[in-house]
Protein backbone atom coordinates (compact mmCIF):
# COMPACT_ATOMS: atom_id res chain seq x y z
CA UNK A 1 0.00 0.00 0.00
CA UNK A 2 1.08 3.53 -0.74
CA UNK A 3 0.33 5.64 1.93
CA UNK A 4 1.28 9.15 1.01
CA UNK A 5 -0.86 8.82 -1.93
CA UNK A 6 -3.89 7.56 0.28
CA UNK A 7 -3.00 10.17 2.47
CA UNK A 8 -3.05 12.79 -0.08
CA UNK A 9 -6.37 11.97 -1.25
CA UNK A 10 -8.04 11.61 2.10
CA UNK A 11 -6.65 14.94 2.73
CA UNK A 12 -8.95 16.38 -0.66
CA UNK A 13 -11.66 14.29 0.96
CA UNK A 14 -11.44 16.11 3.95
CA UNK A 15 -10.99 19.22 2.20
CA UNK A 16 -14.19 18.91 -0.11
CA UNK A 17 -16.11 18.22 2.67
CA UNK A 18 -15.04 20.99 4.70
CA UNK A 19 -15.63 23.83 1.68
CA UNK A 20 -19.10 21.95 1.17
CA UNK A 21 -19.75 22.07 4.84
CA UNK A 22 -18.73 25.85 5.06
CA UNK A 23 -20.42 27.11 1.96
CA UNK A 24 -23.91 28.72 3.30
CA UNK A 25 -27.10 26.85 0.70
CA UNK A 26 -27.47 29.33 -2.07
CA UNK A 27 -30.84 27.79 -2.55
CA UNK A 28 -31.97 29.81 0.22
CA UNK A 29 -30.34 32.83 -0.79
CA UNK A 30 -32.18 35.43 -3.38
CA UNK A 31 -35.22 33.55 -3.71
CA UNK A 32 -38.89 34.29 -4.04
CA UNK A 33 -41.36 31.87 -2.22
CA UNK A 34 -44.02 30.05 -4.43
CA UNK A 35 -47.43 31.37 -3.13
CA UNK A 36 -49.67 33.36 -4.41
CA UNK A 37 -48.62 37.03 -5.99
CA UNK A 38 -44.89 36.54 -5.79
CA UNK A 39 -42.34 36.56 -8.88
CA UNK A 40 -40.87 33.12 -10.26
CA UNK A 41 -37.31 34.56 -9.36
CA UNK A 42 -36.40 37.98 -7.99
CA UNK A 43 -34.75 41.04 -10.41
CA UNK A 44 -35.41 44.73 -10.58
CA UNK A 45 -38.59 46.75 -9.99
CA UNK A 46 -38.21 50.33 -10.72
CA UNK A 47 -41.93 51.24 -10.42
CA UNK A 48 -42.39 49.90 -6.86
CA UNK A 49 -45.27 52.27 -4.68
CA UNK A 50 -44.30 54.13 -1.40
CA UNK A 51 -43.50 51.55 1.36
CA UNK A 52 -42.64 48.64 -0.85
CA UNK A 53 -40.04 50.97 -2.84
CA UNK A 54 -37.17 49.84 -0.47
CA UNK A 55 -37.18 46.84 -2.60
CA UNK A 56 -36.91 48.28 -6.15
CA UNK A 57 -33.31 46.85 -6.56
CA UNK A 58 -33.98 43.55 -6.24
CA UNK A 59 -37.78 42.39 -5.40
CA UNK A 60 -40.26 39.04 -5.71
CA UNK A 61 -43.50 41.94 -5.83
CA UNK A 62 -44.70 43.83 -9.17
CA UNK A 63 -45.47 46.75 -9.12
CA UNK A 64 -48.94 45.76 -9.32
CA UNK A 65 -48.68 44.26 -6.36
CA UNK A 66 -46.93 46.94 -4.41
CA UNK A 67 -49.73 49.32 -5.17
CA UNK A 68 -52.18 46.99 -3.92
CA UNK A 69 -50.51 46.52 -0.67
CA UNK A 70 -51.12 49.84 0.00
CA UNK A 71 -55.04 49.69 -0.35
CA UNK A 72 -58.13 48.20 1.70
CA UNK A 73 -59.88 45.28 1.05
CA UNK A 74 -57.19 44.92 -1.92
CA UNK A 75 -57.33 42.36 -4.82
CA UNK A 76 -54.40 40.23 -3.11
CA UNK A 77 -56.32 38.71 -0.53
CA UNK A 78 -59.53 40.80 -0.08
CA UNK A 79 -58.27 41.41 3.76
CA UNK A 80 -60.09 44.15 5.76
CA UNK A 81 -57.86 46.15 7.97
CA UNK A 82 -61.22 47.96 9.00
CA UNK A 83 -62.76 44.79 10.70
CA UNK A 84 -63.52 46.82 13.80
CA UNK A 85 -63.27 50.27 12.80
CA UNK A 86 -61.22 51.83 11.42
CA UNK A 87 -57.94 50.93 11.93
CA UNK A 88 -55.30 54.05 12.73
CA UNK A 89 -53.05 55.01 9.83
CA UNK A 90 -50.00 55.21 12.12
CA UNK A 91 -50.85 51.69 13.18
CA UNK A 92 -51.79 50.57 9.44
CA UNK A 93 -48.25 51.62 8.05
CA UNK A 94 -46.99 48.41 9.56
CA UNK A 95 -49.36 46.49 8.48
CA UNK A 96 -48.21 47.87 4.54
CA UNK A 97 -45.20 47.24 5.68
CA UNK A 98 -45.49 43.94 6.77
CA UNK A 99 -47.64 42.70 3.28
CA UNK A 100 -43.99 44.88 1.46
CA UNK A 101 -42.05 42.63 3.04
CA UNK A 102 -43.87 39.39 2.82
CA UNK A 103 -44.61 40.05 -1.15
CA UNK A 104 -40.93 41.67 -1.82
CA UNK A 105 -38.41 40.17 -0.12
CA UNK A 106 -36.06 37.88 -1.93
CA UNK A 107 -34.20 37.46 1.71
CA UNK A 108 -36.79 35.41 3.23
CA UNK A 109 -35.40 31.62 1.73
CA UNK A 110 -33.98 30.23 5.02
CA UNK A 111 -37.26 30.64 6.61
CA UNK A 112 -39.39 28.93 3.58
CA UNK A 113 -41.76 25.91 4.16
CA UNK A 114 -43.59 23.60 2.16
CA UNK A 115 -47.33 24.21 2.89
CA UNK A 116 -50.49 22.36 2.07
CA UNK A 117 -52.82 25.09 1.25
CA UNK A 118 -54.99 25.58 -1.88
CA UNK A 119 -53.56 29.36 -2.43
CA UNK A 120 -49.98 28.96 -1.98
CA UNK A 121 -47.51 26.10 -2.05
CA UNK A 122 -44.77 27.85 0.54
CA UNK A 123 -44.81 29.95 3.42
CA UNK A 124 -42.25 31.65 5.92
CA UNK A 125 -42.20 30.26 9.18
CA UNK A 126 -40.40 31.97 12.00
CA UNK A 127 -38.50 34.90 10.30
CA UNK A 128 -36.42 36.49 12.83
CA UNK A 129 -37.98 39.72 13.18
CA UNK A 130 -35.92 43.05 14.81
CA UNK A 131 -37.10 43.20 18.03
CA UNK A 132 -37.61 46.96 17.56
CA UNK A 133 -39.38 46.80 14.65
CA UNK A 134 -42.13 44.66 16.98
CA UNK A 135 -42.11 46.91 19.62
CA UNK A 136 -42.48 50.15 17.53
CA UNK A 137 -45.56 47.91 15.19
CA UNK A 138 -47.31 47.06 18.91
CA UNK A 139 -46.85 50.32 20.08
CA UNK A 140 -48.51 52.39 16.77
CA UNK A 141 -51.27 49.75 16.97
CA UNK A 142 -52.74 49.68 20.54
CA UNK A 143 -55.24 51.83 20.21
CA UNK A 144 -56.48 50.59 17.16
CA UNK A 145 -59.16 47.80 17.70
CA UNK A 146 -59.54 43.77 16.58
CA UNK A 147 -61.46 41.15 17.47
CA UNK A 148 -59.18 38.21 16.92
CA UNK A 149 -55.11 37.48 17.94
CA UNK A 150 -54.82 34.92 14.37
CA UNK A 151 -55.95 37.18 11.36
CA UNK A 152 -55.26 33.79 9.30
CA UNK A 153 -58.02 31.38 10.68
CA UNK A 154 -61.54 31.80 11.57
CA UNK A 155 -63.05 34.94 10.25
CA UNK A 156 -66.47 35.50 8.19
CA UNK A 157 -65.69 36.26 5.02
CA UNK A 158 -69.44 35.85 3.49
CA UNK A 159 -69.62 39.34 1.92
CA UNK A 160 -66.32 38.58 0.29
CA UNK A 161 -64.07 40.48 2.79
CA UNK A 162 -62.84 39.17 6.29
CA UNK A 163 -65.66 40.17 9.35
CA UNK A 164 -64.98 39.60 12.76
CA UNK A 165 -67.30 36.16 13.52
CA UNK A 166 -70.38 37.22 15.97
CA UNK A 167 -68.34 35.48 18.62
CA UNK A 168 -65.83 37.51 18.64
CA UNK A 169 -65.95 41.07 20.45
CA UNK A 170 -63.43 44.06 19.32
CA UNK A 171 -61.29 45.19 21.90
CA UNK A 172 -58.19 47.13 22.10
CA UNK A 173 -55.04 45.59 20.15
CA UNK A 174 -53.49 44.95 23.49
CA UNK A 175 -56.18 42.58 24.25
CA UNK A 176 -55.51 40.09 22.32
CA UNK A 177 -52.19 40.77 21.90
CA UNK A 178 -50.85 41.50 25.51
CA UNK A 179 -47.40 41.88 24.65
CA UNK A 180 -45.15 42.74 21.17
CA UNK A 181 -44.18 39.60 20.98
CA UNK A 182 -47.66 38.29 21.21
CA UNK A 183 -48.88 40.45 18.21
CA UNK A 184 -45.81 39.52 16.10
CA UNK A 185 -45.75 35.76 16.41
CA UNK A 186 -49.88 35.07 16.64
CA UNK A 187 -51.04 37.04 14.12
CA UNK A 188 -49.88 35.53 11.00
CA UNK A 189 -49.43 31.92 12.87
CA UNK A 190 -45.26 31.95 13.44
CA UNK A 191 -44.66 33.65 10.40
CA UNK A 192 -42.35 35.75 12.94
CA UNK A 193 -40.57 35.07 15.69
CA UNK A 194 -39.43 38.10 17.30
CA UNK A 195 -35.99 38.13 17.78
CA UNK A 196 -33.63 39.44 20.34
CA UNK A 197 -31.35 40.55 18.10
CA UNK A 198 -31.69 44.52 17.22
CA UNK A 199 -31.84 46.45 13.97
CA UNK A 200 -28.62 46.76 12.59
CA UNK A 201 -26.70 43.34 14.36
CA UNK A 202 -27.34 41.79 10.46
CA UNK A 203 -28.83 38.69 12.90
CA UNK A 204 -32.20 39.96 12.23
CA UNK A 205 -34.68 40.66 9.63
CA UNK A 206 -35.75 44.28 8.97
CA UNK A 207 -39.69 44.87 7.82
CA UNK A 208 -38.01 48.96 7.77
CA UNK A 209 -34.68 50.03 5.87
CA UNK A 210 -33.51 53.17 4.33
CA UNK A 211 -32.30 51.60 0.87
CA UNK A 212 -29.42 54.09 0.31
CA UNK A 213 -27.46 51.77 3.09
CA UNK A 214 -28.39 48.95 0.53
CA UNK A 215 -30.81 45.92 1.72
CA UNK A 216 -29.48 45.02 5.89
CA UNK A 217 -31.43 41.48 5.08
CA UNK A 218 -29.49 40.10 2.74
CA UNK A 219 -26.57 39.59 4.79
CA UNK A 220 -29.01 38.43 7.36
CA UNK A 221 -30.41 35.67 5.19
CA UNK A 222 -26.38 34.64 4.07
CA UNK A 223 -26.06 34.29 8.03
CA UNK A 224 -28.73 32.25 8.56
CA UNK A 225 -28.45 30.11 5.58
CA UNK A 226 -24.58 29.61 6.48
CA UNK A 227 -25.80 28.44 10.10
CA UNK A 228 -28.30 26.07 8.49
CA UNK A 229 -25.74 24.43 6.06
CA UNK A 230 -23.09 23.85 8.97
CA UNK A 231 -25.75 22.05 11.27
CA UNK A 232 -28.13 20.62 8.21
CA UNK A 233 -27.06 16.61 8.37
CA UNK A 234 -29.73 15.39 6.47
CA UNK A 235 -28.80 17.91 3.63
CA UNK A 236 -25.31 17.37 3.40
CA UNK A 237 -23.28 14.75 2.83
CA UNK A 238 -20.71 17.26 4.01
CA UNK A 239 -19.91 16.22 7.36
CA UNK A 240 -20.51 12.52 7.56
CA UNK A 241 -17.64 12.82 4.54
CA UNK A 242 -15.71 14.50 6.59
CA UNK A 243 -15.60 12.36 9.96
CA UNK A 244 -15.45 9.57 8.02
CA UNK A 245 -12.16 10.73 6.38
CA UNK A 246 -10.91 11.24 9.57
CA UNK A 247 -11.25 8.58 10.59
CA UNK A 248 -9.47 7.30 8.19
CA UNK A 249 -6.44 9.59 8.59
CA UNK A 250 -6.25 8.39 11.75
CA UNK A 251 -6.61 4.75 11.24
CA UNK A 252 -3.35 5.22 8.34
CA UNK A 253 -1.47 7.38 10.29
C1 LIG B 1 -53.43 44.74 -10.51
O1 LIG B 1 -53.79 43.62 -11.28
C2 LIG B 1 -55.09 43.14 -11.05
C3 LIG B 1 -55.29 41.85 -11.83
O2 LIG B 1 -54.85 42.00 -13.15
C4 LIG B 1 -56.11 44.23 -11.39
O3 LIG B 1 -57.42 43.77 -11.13
C5 LIG B 1 -55.81 45.47 -10.57
O4 LIG B 1 -56.66 46.53 -10.94
C6 LIG B 1 -54.35 45.90 -10.75
N1 LIG B 1 -54.08 46.99 -9.82
C7 LIG B 1 -53.45 48.10 -10.16
C8 LIG B 1 -53.23 49.09 -9.08
O5 LIG B 1 -53.06 48.32 -11.30
C1 LIG C 1 -71.26 36.32 8.64
O1 LIG C 1 -71.54 37.56 8.07
C2 LIG C 1 -72.83 37.64 7.50
C3 LIG C 1 -72.93 38.95 6.72
O2 LIG C 1 -72.31 40.01 7.39
C4 LIG C 1 -73.86 37.50 8.62
O3 LIG C 1 -75.18 37.58 8.10
C5 LIG C 1 -73.65 36.14 9.30
O4 LIG C 1 -74.53 36.01 10.42
C6 LIG C 1 -72.23 35.98 9.77
N1 LIG C 1 -71.98 34.63 10.23
C7 LIG C 1 -71.19 34.32 11.27
C8 LIG C 1 -71.07 32.89 11.62
O5 LIG C 1 -70.62 35.17 11.95
C1 LIG D 1 -32.58 38.87 25.24
O1 LIG D 1 -31.79 39.96 25.63
C2 LIG D 1 -32.04 40.40 26.95
C3 LIG D 1 -31.25 41.67 27.20
O2 LIG D 1 -30.02 41.68 26.54
C4 LIG D 1 -31.70 39.27 27.91
O3 LIG D 1 -31.95 39.68 29.25
C5 LIG D 1 -32.52 38.05 27.57
O4 LIG D 1 -32.18 36.97 28.40
C6 LIG D 1 -32.35 37.66 26.13
N1 LIG D 1 -33.29 36.60 25.80
C7 LIG D 1 -32.96 35.54 25.06
C8 LIG D 1 -34.06 34.57 24.80
O5 LIG D 1 -31.86 35.38 24.59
Amino acid sequence: MDFPVTTQLLLLLVWVAAIQAALPRTELLNVCMDAKHHKAKPSREDKLHEQCSPWKKNACCTANTSQEAHKDISYLYRFNWDHCGTMEPACKRHFIQDTCLYECSPNLGPWIRQVDQSWRKERILDVPLCKEDCERWWEDCRTSYTCKSNWHKGWNWTSGYNQCPVEAACHPFDFYFPTPTALCNDIWTQSYKVSNYSRGSGRCIQMWFDPAQGNPNEEVARFYAEAMAAGAVPHGTGPLLLSLALMLLWLLS
